[in-house]
């Protein structure tokens, strides 16, 4: 089966890139399943909307993934209440709304997927994602035929070693948030894809999707500014994995990386 991996999808223009393209990009490339990271998707880059989460559920995005700006537009809630396949990083405390991981079947086969979100310089208040992804596999490896993990982490070093703490347990660990697509994709040893980060889905002219003269606003004066999406020049960012589902195991991991 073919899956596509959408990286952090930033703003409306994000969101209507996907709405004009992404029936064809499955299409042409014979894409079973969409995942897409959607912490970005509302108008302000922050959280995601109901109207954000309408367009691209019908536009063809399967699951949607979270991150640190999962609660940041007020929707999250509802959505979460009507059951829709949007999971949140697994490892925050149980106290928060939402699921960390969801099974669906899709032509007989069940796909389980898992977010998970990194403490290294990120928020260390939460639970260890490493012990939080051993806890859930045990829990659906018997009854389930491939585990795609989103691990939204910051530094490259803890992506890694997820990378290989899960190699041969899962079909791919893919990670996001720091929106600048990496270029170490590949099929570990023991058969699980890996990238350390999909990229992003917006603006390619911008800082990590914000209007760019803000961000260096910022950095020249030292004083944080209100942030403002940029909507233009959207590009999309991701990968696509193949993965054998009688066993499992990923058969091959490319990029995507489209205007
Ligand atoms: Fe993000
Ligand atoms: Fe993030």
């Amino acid at each position: 089966m073919k899956f596509l991996l959408i990286g952090d999808i930033v703003g409306s223009g994000g969101v209507e890139y996907l709405k004009t393209h992404l029936n064809s990009i499955r299409n042409m490339n014979g894409i079973d399943f969409v995942v897409a990271n959607a912490e970005n998707s509302s108008n302000v880059g922050k959280g995601i909307s109901k109207e954000a989460y309408e367009t691209m559920y019908s536009c063809g995005v399967d699951i949607f993934t979270m991150g640190n700006h999962t609660y940041n537009n007020k929707d999250v809630y509802s959505l979460f209440d009507q059951d829709c396949p949007i999971i949140r990083p697994a490892n925050l405390p149980s106290v928060n709304q939402g699921e960390g991981y969801i099974t669906v079947d899709i032509f007989g086969t069940k796909i389980t997927v898992i977010n998970l979100m990194g403490r290294v310089f990120m928020n260390d208040l939460i639970d260890c994602p490493f012990k939080k992804a051993d806890e859930i596999i045990e829990k659906v490896k018997d009854e389930t035929d491939i585990i795609l993990v989103d691990f939204h982490a910051e530094a490259t070093s803890e992506k890694l070693a997820m990378g290989f703490y899960l190699d041969g347990r899962v079909s791919a660990v893919f990670g996001t948030h720091t929106h600048v697509q990496t270029a170490d994709q590949r099929v570990l040893e023991n058969g699980t894809a890996y990238i350390t980060d999909l990229g992003m889905t917006g603006c390619k002219n911008s800082v990590l999707g914000v209007k760019k003269e803000i961000i260096i606003k910022k950095f020249l004066s030292g004083v944080n500014q209100y942030h403002s999406v940029d909507n233009d020049s959207i590009s999309l960012n991701g990968a696509i994995v193949d993965i054998d589902q009688s066993t499992g195991k990923a058969t091959n991991i490319e990029l995507v990386n489209m205007e």
